[in-house]
Protein backbone atom coordinates (compact mmCIF):
# COMPACT_ATOMS: atom_id res chain seq x y z
CA UNK A 1 0.00 0.00 0.00
CA UNK A 2 1.51 3.03 -1.08
CA UNK A 3 1.73 5.88 2.21
CA UNK A 4 3.21 9.29 2.42
CA UNK A 5 5.68 9.98 5.50
CA UNK A 6 6.80 13.72 5.92
CA UNK A 7 9.95 13.02 7.94
CA UNK A 8 10.87 15.41 11.18
CA UNK A 9 13.30 17.40 8.80
CA UNK A 10 10.15 18.07 6.36
CA UNK A 11 11.23 15.74 3.28
CA UNK A 12 8.57 13.84 1.73
CA UNK A 13 8.53 10.15 1.37
CA UNK A 14 6.21 8.09 -0.80
CA UNK A 15 6.65 4.64 0.71
CA UNK A 16 5.55 0.98 -0.63
CA UNK A 17 4.48 -0.29 2.99
CA UNK A 18 4.11 -4.22 2.59
CA UNK A 19 0.19 -5.31 4.51
CA UNK A 20 1.38 -9.03 5.08
CA UNK A 21 4.05 -8.51 7.53
CA UNK A 22 1.69 -7.14 10.48
CA UNK A 23 3.60 -4.32 10.59
CA UNK A 24 2.20 -0.60 12.01
CA UNK A 25 3.30 2.50 11.09
CA UNK A 26 6.32 3.04 13.68
CA UNK A 27 7.64 0.09 12.51
CA UNK A 28 7.37 1.23 9.15
CA UNK A 29 8.95 4.69 9.45
CA UNK A 30 12.16 2.21 11.49
CA UNK A 31 12.52 -0.33 8.21
CA UNK A 32 12.84 2.77 6.20
CA UNK A 33 15.25 4.67 8.75
CA UNK A 34 12.66 7.75 7.91
CA UNK A 35 14.03 9.14 11.83
CA UNK A 36 16.85 8.66 13.91
CA UNK A 37 17.43 5.48 15.38
CA UNK A 38 15.90 5.38 19.11
CA UNK A 39 13.79 8.68 18.48
CA UNK A 40 10.62 6.49 17.54
CA UNK A 41 8.91 3.33 18.68
CA UNK A 42 10.74 3.58 22.46
CA UNK A 43 8.52 1.57 24.28
CA UNK A 44 8.24 -1.10 21.54
CA UNK A 45 4.46 -0.25 20.50
CA UNK A 46 3.04 -0.40 23.13
CA UNK A 47 0.77 3.07 23.23
CA UNK A 48 3.76 4.12 26.19
CA UNK A 49 5.94 6.70 25.01
CA UNK A 50 4.18 8.51 22.53
CA UNK A 51 7.70 9.06 20.54
CA UNK A 52 5.79 7.43 17.47
CA UNK A 53 3.31 10.18 17.88
CA UNK A 54 2.49 11.81 13.85
CA UNK A 55 -0.18 14.21 12.19
CA UNK A 56 -2.68 12.39 10.37
CA UNK A 57 -2.63 15.15 7.01
CA UNK A 58 -5.02 12.90 5.18
CA UNK A 59 -8.57 13.46 5.31
CA UNK A 60 -10.29 9.81 3.10
CA UNK A 61 -8.68 7.69 4.30
CA UNK A 62 -10.17 5.38 7.05
CA UNK A 63 -8.22 4.79 10.15
CA UNK A 64 -8.85 2.38 13.12
CA UNK A 65 -10.77 3.71 15.85
CA UNK A 66 -8.25 4.93 18.77
CA UNK A 67 -8.55 2.81 22.21
CA UNK A 68 -7.95 4.36 25.51
CA UNK A 69 -4.29 3.28 25.69
CA UNK A 70 -4.07 5.27 22.70
CA UNK A 71 -6.15 8.35 23.87
CA UNK A 72 -4.39 8.01 27.19
CA UNK A 73 -1.24 8.47 25.96
CA UNK A 74 -1.53 11.40 23.85
CA UNK A 75 -3.79 13.16 26.50
CA UNK A 76 -0.23 13.40 28.45
CA UNK A 77 2.07 13.83 25.14
CA UNK A 78 4.19 17.01 24.01
CA UNK A 79 2.55 18.82 20.57
CA UNK A 80 -0.52 16.93 20.42
CA UNK A 81 -2.78 18.32 17.83
CA UNK A 82 -6.40 17.29 16.85
CA UNK A 83 -5.15 14.89 14.37
CA UNK A 84 -2.64 13.46 16.22
CA UNK A 85 -2.14 9.52 16.41
CA UNK A 86 -0.15 7.01 17.34
CA UNK A 87 1.93 5.24 14.90
CA UNK A 88 2.12 2.38 16.46
CA UNK A 89 -1.44 2.20 16.63
CA UNK A 90 -2.09 1.64 13.26
CA UNK A 91 -1.47 -1.81 11.40
CA UNK A 92 -0.46 -1.10 7.72
CA UNK A 93 -3.86 -2.33 5.52
CA UNK A 94 -4.74 -1.65 2.69
CA UNK A 95 -7.15 0.73 3.89
CA UNK A 96 -4.47 3.25 4.12
CA UNK A 97 -3.99 3.82 0.41
CA UNK A 98 -2.98 7.34 -0.13
CA UNK A 99 -2.53 8.07 3.57
CA UNK A 100 -0.33 10.96 4.16
CA UNK A 101 1.43 11.63 7.87
CA UNK A 102 3.89 13.83 9.48
CA UNK A 103 6.26 12.90 12.29
CA UNK A 104 5.50 14.74 15.10
CA UNK A 105 8.81 16.94 16.50
CA UNK A 106 10.90 14.72 18.78
CA UNK A 107 10.84 15.43 22.50
FE1 LIG B 1 5.64 4.04 22.05
FE2 LIG B 1 4.06 4.14 19.91
S1 LIG B 1 6.03 3.33 20.06
S2 LIG B 1 3.68 4.90 21.89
Amino acid sequence: VNITIIDRDGVSHNIPAPTDMAMSIMEVVRAYELAPEGTIGVCGGMAMCASCQCYILSENVPLPEMLPDEDAMLSEAFNVRPNSRLGCQIPVTNELEGLVIELAPEY
